[in-house]
């Protein structure tokens, strides 16, 4: 059976996946400081909010008047889809979080039914990693998560904010994602430049370059240029 692919909403990226992630599927983006995590993660939910799509962002760090504000500037109005009970904005700090893996649901169960939810985001998976001292109750923990996204039916992307030596927080995740995104902010000759990679994507055949992007008036956008290091 072909599977749906779903549109990431982000122009030049859905050309380098077949289509889009695939539907259902967890998408990790890890990227270090201000690479762009936030602003991919809510123009994914964006591109469905646009085309009927009810979503939810799941946050443990961004503080949402901020947040509204700050993606008002690429005409994105989250207020608005809000009101109409289409997008919910969940503050959670990492034990709720943790509660509701043992609850098996619990509020965010009640929510996505409510609000039919398609697209879910977790912003950012880091902290929430960091509440598991080893590898083992990590990889747990991860698991459960990803059984109660799939219990869900929502195609979600996870962010994950990387060290300074470029090391991704939870090594348990990198296997057991679909796909991995890596977006850099690097210096190259005394200049900061944005890129993409794809790393993996299951069942997809993906290019193996990192791809120059630039973040403009409507978002992220994924340019041809090959990004140099
Ligand atoms: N309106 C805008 N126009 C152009 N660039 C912007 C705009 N708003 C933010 N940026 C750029 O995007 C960066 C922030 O992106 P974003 O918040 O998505 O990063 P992040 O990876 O989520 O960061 P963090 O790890 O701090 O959460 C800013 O540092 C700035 O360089
Ligand atoms: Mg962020």
């Amino acid at each position: 059976m072909k599977v749906k692919r779903i549109p990431t909403g982000i122009p030049g990226l859905d050309k380098l996946i077949n289509g889009g992630f695939k539907e259902r599927s967890i998408n990790l983006v890890a990227g270090g400081a201000g690479s762009g995590k936030t602003i991919f993660a809510i123009q994914f939910l964006m591109e469905g909010l646009r085309n009927g799509e009810p979503g939810i962002y799941i946050t443990f760090e961004e503080k949402k008047e901020k947040l509204y504000s700050d993606m008002l500037a690429f005409g994105w109005d989250l207020k608005k889809y809000e009101k109409k009970g289409a997008f919910v904005f969940l503050e959670y700090t990492p034990e709720q979080v943790k509660r509701v893996l043992v609850e098996g649901g619990g509020t965010i169960d009640t929510i996505i039914t409510k609000i039919k939810a398609k697209r879910l985001v977790i912003d950012s998976i880091t902290s929430f990693a960091l509440l598991y001292k080893d590898e083992l109750t990590q990889k747990e923990a991860s698991l459960a998560l990803f059984e109660l996204i799939n219990k869900w039916g929502c195609t979600a992307v996870l962010t994950s904010q990387e060290t300074e030596n470029g090391k991704v927080i939870s090594p348990a995740l990198e296997f057991e994602v679909d796909s991995i995104i890596l977006l850099y902010h690097t210096k190259v000759d005394g200049v900061r430049k944005r890129g993409l990679e794809i790393l993996k994507m299951r069942g997809t055949k993906h290019p193996s370059k990192t791809f120059e992007i630039s973040i403009g008036k409507k978002g992220l956008v994924v340019h041809e240029k090959m990004l140099k290091f």
